[in-house]
């Protein structure tokens, strides 16, 4: 059986729990991928840092430059811009496939990183980084490939799902409900991204960009957070029959009243939902994605967007399927976008739907 030599890059919560995997689970890996997945190294920045996984010592390196030029598959759970996406490039112009969750560099460079793809013809894969466990980008691309999307609505945010959701169910103000946010640890000290919608957005340009065959980034993406609402906003919503949700949403939209064509607008606000729509239902830190299709109809896909071994699920899959690729003689390429419409981004307030 041939060997396929995984390089990691980056330790925290994620990272660790798909080095355990890949050596826990060695064995079932290889029967699925027709490889074996050997862990080559882990990259991190500083070699005595806690955590939460024992790992064999001698696995970690600071060297992440030798690391990824001898690897064949690279799996970037680093985050941040810099050095993940010079790492990223260097590993795919050495033929490697590269799996990351990586949503920030992916909205703000996801097109360079696509065509490098391309060009190498290797596959760049990144289930995890939207919506953490759940399959959604696969069904896009894949499942859906013979339909039309018209719209997504995903509830991709956990920390700011928890937050409305004690909210409604409590009464509690938007700080107090933050506080237990960050009590349970969904929330970081620093919860900027999260409550003020960027994570969200970063998530909905993947997700758009998918979706509708164009290339979003974030700048495309309108982005109004939860800070602003009231527990007052909720309990009037809540009168009214509805619920107060962060939703990401894109959508087709036409122009032609106002002398313009069709495009596709994209954007993460506080929406009022009625009750009884599926997405309502989605309590504490869960996430959701909500798909309405020409011939499909609607779709729903539900389940754990973070946390360290439901998203490793995400990371492994993507890992699984690049090696099969490998395997059946020659890198998979990635997703081509074609088809490309204007992105339209437009000025929304809390709205109902
Ligand atoms: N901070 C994110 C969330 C983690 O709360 O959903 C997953 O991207």
């Amino acid at each position: 059986v041939r060997t396929l030599k995984v390089a990691l890059l980056g330790c925290g919560n994620v990272g660790a729990q798909v080095a355990r995997i890949l050596l826990d689970d060695a064995d079932a890996l290889a029967a699925r991928s027709g490889a074996r997945l050997e862990l080559s190294g882990i990259a991190v920045r500083n070699l005595d840092s806690e955590r939460d996984v024992e790992l064999p010592r001698e696995l970690f390196t600071t060297d992440a430059d030798t690391l990824v030029k001898d690897a064949d598959l690279v799996i970037e759970l680093m985050g941040g811009i810099e050095p993940a996406r010079s790492l990223i490039l260097t590993a795919m112009q050495n033929g490697a496939c590269v799996v990351t969750g990586n949503k920030a560099l992916l909205a703000q460079d996801g097109p360079t990183l696509y065509e490098e793809a391309d060009k190498a013809g290797v596959q760049l894969s990144y289930e995890a980084a939207v919506a953490g466990a759940i399959p959604i980008l696969r069904p896009i691309r894949d499942s859906l490939s013979g339909d039309r999307i018209t719209r997504v609505l995903g509830i991709v945010n956990g920390t700011t799902n928890f937050i409305l959701d004690q909210m409604d169910s409590t009464g509690a103000q938007f700080a107090d409900a933050l506080a237990e946010a960050q009590r349970l640890g969904y929330a970081e000290a620093d919860p900027t991204a999260d409550v003020e919608g960027y994570d969200a957005a970063a998530k909905a340009a993947i997700l758009a960009s998918l979706s509708f065959h164009t290339r979003f980034a974030l700048e495309d993406v309108y982005c109004e957070g939860i800070t602003k609402v009231s527990a007052a906003d909720i309990a009037a919503a809540k009168e009214a029959g509805f619920v107060i949700k962060l939703l990401a949403i894109a959508e087709k939209i036409n122009n032609a009243k106002d002398g313009g064509g069709e495009g596709v607008s994209v954007r993460v606000h506080p929406t009022l939902l009625p009750r009884e729509h599926p997405l309502a239902a989605v309590r504490g830190a869960f996430n959701a994605v909500f798909i309405e299709a020409e011939n499909a109809g609607e779709l729903m896909f539900y389940g754990q967007g973070a946390g360290g071994t439901p998203t490793a699920s995400a990371v492994l899959g993507d890992l699984v399927s690049a090696a099969r690729r490998v395997v059946l003689g020659g890198p998979g390429r990635t997703e081509t976008t074609t088809g490309y419409v204007p992105a339209l981004s437009i000025n929304a307030s809390t709205t109902s739907y």
